[in-house]
């Protein structure tokens, strides 16, 4: 039964000497912090409101500690600047864990440990591991509070980065708190820097600027709905309603309660014609979801509104159609990269309120990171503390630097961000960065094509997680390190949701905006420029363009690609653009059947099906 037992094996009760209050409705979520702040040991605890008053006082004490940087306030109003420690950048997915009861249940994709074994090694972890620290308690919600799709959680953690953080990427603090009411599920998400600053002999050391441990966990509990993160403050291991819940655990209640969580952006379309659709994305990390959540579209008459960046959950609404939302309340994008040219709806968005972790600091106390400019400073302070210069010969920024910010801050937000019930869906995009095969944009033939493409999605590998950047990754549905269940029941729930929503279903595209020529130049200028493939989509809705069937599927009649106006660009590589060369085809072909072998015996015939149709088709073409 869910959250109805405790977390660890308890050996030892509750400080007497801790003041401990009951602030929540549930008894069950006082339980809880009364039993973690017994094992972790913390000098008090703090219940988190989510008033600017104390993400106020918590940034205050962060400066002070010397977590953060205040930037020029002239320049960069009620910004911070923090540098994490060099062994803690990005998400660890080597250290992640779905811990199911069955391992069969996990898959192949996800490391798999025992729950019990799991949580007596995180037991000891967490035995004092926030000595001489303050517990936070911060209650969340994902999504609108009381909305049909949001859900609840609370996330323990000893970090103040991951408490403020946490205030600018959720609905945090009173708000959440009053609708965790007795008897509502709510994930139990746990969090500790694995740094404590007592030790049991009254030894005791000072605290760093960024507290981790070399011994990482990020474990997820799908059962029970749990979440228990050690030894890391950054991003996605830390901040527990993102990744952690928002996809692993959600992706898992999703399968049991019959919707979704994806990795996706969400972002509604409107036309010369003034008619609005929504459209949602999914793409691997650091792939430019961010930039085509934002983006300013370079054909007249068209208007992008951004919902989401990130993480989108769907489920079927009244109507029959597939409504979602946006869980977030923020957006945490990769700071490199990002500038006037190619995101200025990003860059409008971070000018005030903003924490940025691992970018450079300029001599007049702003910020800075490769590509926000064509031309580095003379001088700056690099994301390690070091003095650097364009002759360094160093990233100034971390490469998976982020921004951090509430997407109340974007310049494009649309109003229906944050419709309780969702806004139904009329297109699912899959995309990655592919230099070859994948054209710019084409319609699957159907659902189950477009569960096909979904699962044979890869892209080149980027640095929002550990290991070398550039090689192929397979990253089905861009959800390879995010789902929390067995992937090929994943794709079995997707196949199932379009055979339930029927001729209601959205329709799926797949869309590439990487593809280079022989000389490896990127043969599509990308960007603002991407509205033209949606341009095709939005007509394909309306029946205004046929498309011509090939061996991948339908691929757009190459004039209808309204190219008008797009300075430079030579019409002939259109054709290149889309074409699907068969002999190279039939090796992603080959590879593709090997890698869904590789997911086991789970994988739906459906998905054999459809690869024998594309492999037939190649053979005759
Ligand atoms: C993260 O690392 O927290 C994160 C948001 O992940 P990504 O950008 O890789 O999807
Ligand atoms: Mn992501
Ligand atoms: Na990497």
């Amino acid at each position: 039964m869910q959250n109805s037992e405790s977390s660890f094996e308890m050996t030892e009760h509750a400080h007497d000497h801790l003041d401990i209050p009951q602030r929540a409705a549930n008894p069950e979520v006082n339980d809880w912090v009364r039993e973690i702040a017994a094992l972790t040991k913390p000098s008090r605890i703090v219940w988190c409101d989510g008033s600017q008053a104390e993400i106020d006082a918590l940034t205050a004490e962060m400066v002070d500690a010397g977590t953060l940087i205040k930037l020029n306030e002239e320049l960069r109003p009620g910004s911070y600047l923090a540098r994490s420690d060099a062994g803690d950048v990005a998400r660890v997915e080597s250290r992640t864990y779905i811990c199911s009861e069955k391992e069969e249940d996990a898959g192949p994709t996800n490391n798999w440990r025992a729950p019990a074994e799991m949580k007596a090694e995180l037991s000891g972890l967490f035995d004092g591991s926030m000595r001489g620290r303050p517990m936070y308690v911060v209650p969340f919600a994902m999504g609108p509070l009381g909305g049909a799709i949001t859900q609840y959680g609370v996330e323990i953690t000893d970090s103040p980065y991951v408490v403020l953080s946490m205030a600018l990427m959720t609905r945090s603090g009173d708000g959440a708190l009053e609708h965790l009411t007795p008897g509502r599920d709510w994930v139990k998400a746990l969090h500790s820097v694995g740094f404590p600053l007592e030790f049991e002999d009254g030894a005791s050391r000072p605290d760093v600027a960024w507290p981790h441990n070399e011994s990482k966990y990020i474990t997820h509990f799908p059962e029970t709905r749990e979440i228990i993160s050690y030894g890391s403050g950054y991003g996605g291991n830390a901040l527990l309603g993102k990744k952690c819940f928002a996809l692993r655990i959600a992706s898992a209640m999703g399968h049991d309660e019959g919707w979704m969580a994806e990795h996706m952006l969400l972002i509604q379309v409107t036309s010369p014609e003034g008619k609005t659709y929504t459209l949602t994305g999914a793409f691997p990390s650091a792939t430019g979801k961010t930039n085509f959540a934002m983006m300013k579209p370079k054909l007249d008459g068209w208007k992008v509104e951004t919902l989401g960046d990130d993480i989108v959950w769907m489920r079927k609404a009244a109507d029959g159609r597939l409504n979602a939302i946006n869980p977030e309340f923020g957006f945490f994008g990769v700071a490199p990269g990002t500038g006037y040219d190619t995101n200025p709806v990003a860059m409008e968005t971070i000018t005030t309120n903003t924490i940025f972790t691992n970018v450079a600091l300029t001599d007049d106390g702003d910020v800075w990171w490769e590509g926000m400019t064509d031309e580095a400073p003379a001088h700056l302070i690099d994301w390690q503390g070091n003095d650097w210069t364009p002759e360094s010969g160093t990233k100034a920024a971390h490469p998976n630097a982020r921004f951090t910010v509430r997407a109340s801050q974007c310049p494009t937000l649309s109003p229906a961000w944050e419709a309780p019930d969702g806004v139904p869906v009329d297109a699912i995009l899959f995309g990655g960065r592919r230099a070859s095969n994948v054209p710019l944009v084409f319609e699957s033939k159907d659902w189950k094509h477009g569960c096909f493409l979904g699962a044979t999605l890869a892209s080149e590998q980027t640095a929002a997680a550990e290991g070398p950047v550039g090689i192929l990754r397979r990253d089905p549905f861009a959800m390879q390190p995010f789902a929390g269940y067995h992937m090929a029941d994943y794709w079995g729930h997707w196949l199932k949701t379009g055979a339930d929503l029927g001729d209601k279903a959205p329709r799926i595209f797949q869309v590439n905006w990487f593809r280079k020529d022989q000389d490896g130049t990127f043969l599509w200028p990308g960007f603002g420029e991407n509205v033209r493939a949606v341009k095709w989509i939005i007509d394909r809705l309306e029946n205004r363009a046929d498309s011509i069937e090939s061996p991948i599927g339908q691929l757009p009649v190459t004039s209808d690609i309204d190219i008008s106006g797009l300075d430079g660009f030579d019409p002939a590589a259109l054709d290149e653009i889309f074409t699907v060369d068969p002999a190279s085809w039939l090796v992603e072909v080959g590879v593709t059947r090997e890698y869904f072998d590789s997911i086991g015996e789970k994988v739906p015939a459906t998905l054999y099906t459809e690869l024998d149709a594309v492999h037939a088709a190649l053979d005759a073409a």
